[in-house]
């Protein structure tokens, strides 16, 4: 059964292969996406290493010369998608976004050159994209935490990969929505309006790139500039993560500089994360830097944060948390509380299920010991999927498909689930 779902699986990595790099899916993404390739590059690692390291190669090969690595490169050009490269206007050759997404990358390559059948070939894949992904994680810090807190902040929900979360409405309320060019939205002719993000957040969306780019993108001036400035705990955990696991990468590789300097990174953002904790809920919140407050939102970022090293008794009480939340809900995990008045169970990041997410709140309980929640969270991956497909995200109590279909990140995730968890399919 299992090798049924992989070969499923494997089918659709290659159907959405554009041969340099992968569309998340036809249609609704037309492009190569920053984290839906370096997650994806891990489902194609089990069956062909050499196209796993190009699709990481390929998006650093459009890396910002400050360091950043863009949220979309346009490979193509591509009317089905709103916002396009006119709208963003970054001047890049090949034309990008001008923002940046959960740096998920240096995991992705470090785990890649881990279970390398190819050494040769990885040694000289992971050589090559070390000091990018150091360059790109340095960058976050000197960029997106101008006063050295340990922690970066978000300037647009875009970054975050959860566009419309509950956790970003009332920080929203201070986004302007004057003097937006009129514009058409594409996503609605691909996906159910009830799945997607509302009108007024798009106006809020573009409003936010129309600011970035009359200052030219440049990113010394842009975290100030932003009215959205928000230190999301599952964003940090995934940077702090991806430095720490590039910091043994580098001493494989004996990069003792970058090693050292990767593991200080990470250690100075591990030390800023009890200031996210609340101990009510048992979860980390996000922080409103502009306002100076954490936001008392129950949401997945403070449990996704469980990626990153996590002490014992956090990574417990996190696992207490999402026990809680499988008492009313089916599938876990929902990406907000269903409780919460804001919970709608369809629309994209304000209750749905991801397996990426699930991928790696799994991965960081299992590190943290806490076995038997991981296992419940992979199962539910593929109850999910037996009941579903490889929908881009799932309606927690239904189990209902919802997005995008024939998902490519979806598809990475059940290979990797079933050939390194050894998981009963
Ligand atoms: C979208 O277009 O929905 C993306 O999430 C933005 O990157």
């Amino acid at each position: 059964m299992s090798d049924h779902l992989i070969e499923q699986a494997k089918e659709i990595l290659r159907r959405n292969d554009r041969g340099a790099y992968s569309v998340p899916t036809h249609g609704l993404y037309p492009f190569q996406w920053n984290w839906d390739s370096a997650l994806s590059a891990l489902g194609f690692s089990h069956f062909d290493e050499a196209r796993a390291w190009t699709e990481i190669q390929t998006l650093f090969e459009h890396q910002w010369e400050d360091g950043m690595v863009p949220h979309i490169i346009f490979h193509e050009h591509d009317e089905g998608y709103f916002p396009g490269p006119d709208i963003w206007g970054t001047g890049a050759a090949v034309p990008t976004s001008g923002i940046t997404q959960p740096p998920v990358a240096g995991f992705a390559a470090s785990k890649m050159f881990d279970r390398a059948s190819d050494t040769e070939l990885a040694t000289k894949q992971a050589r090559a994209l070390l000091p990018r992904i150091h360059a790109w994680h340095k960058w976050f810090f000197e960029c997106r935490d101008p006063k050295g807190t340990g922690l970066v902040a978000l300037i647009h929900p875009w970054e975050s990969g959860r566009d419309n979360s509950v956790d970003w409405d009332d920080v929203f309320e201070r986004v302007p929505t004057d003097d937006v060019q009129p514009f058409q939205r594409r996503d609605l002719q691909h996906a159910d309006p009830d799945h997607r993000p509302t009108d007024e957040q798009y106006l809020r969306y573009i409003w936010l790139v129309q600011r970035f780019r009359s200052l030219g993108w440049d990113n010394v001036k842009l975290h100030d500039a932003s009215p959205f400035q928000v230190v999301d705990p599952g964003f940090n955990a995934i940077l702090q993560r991806s430095c720490a696991e590039l910091a043994v990468l580098a001493d494989r590789l004996n990069e003792s500089e970058i090693a050292a300097e990767s593991r200080s990174l990470a250690s100075k953002g591990r030390a800023a994360m009890d200031t996210l904790w609340n101990d009510k809920l048992g979860q980390y919140l996000c922080f409103d830097r502009t306002a100076g407050k954490l936001i008392d939102s129950p949401s997945i970022a403070g449990l996704l944060a469980v990626f990153a090293d996590t002490p014992e008794d956090k990574a417990k009480a996190i696992a207490q948390r999402i026990g809680d939340l499988s008492e009313r809900c089916e599938y876990l995990v929902p990406s907000h509380d269903p409780d919460a008045a804001e919970f709608d169970g369809r629309r994209y990041w304000r209750g749905p299920v991801w397996l990426i997410v699930n991928y790696m709140i799994a991965d960081g309980l299992y590190n943290a010991s806490q076995v038997a929640m991981a296992d419940r969270i992979r199962q539910d991956c593929l109850r999910l999927i037996h009941e579903s497909g490889f929908a881009e995200y799932y309606d927690p109590t239904t189990g209902a498909p919802c997005g995008g279909t024939q998902f490519t990140w979806t598809a990475a995730m059940v290979i990797e689930i079933l050939k390194t968890q050894q998981i009963a399919a």
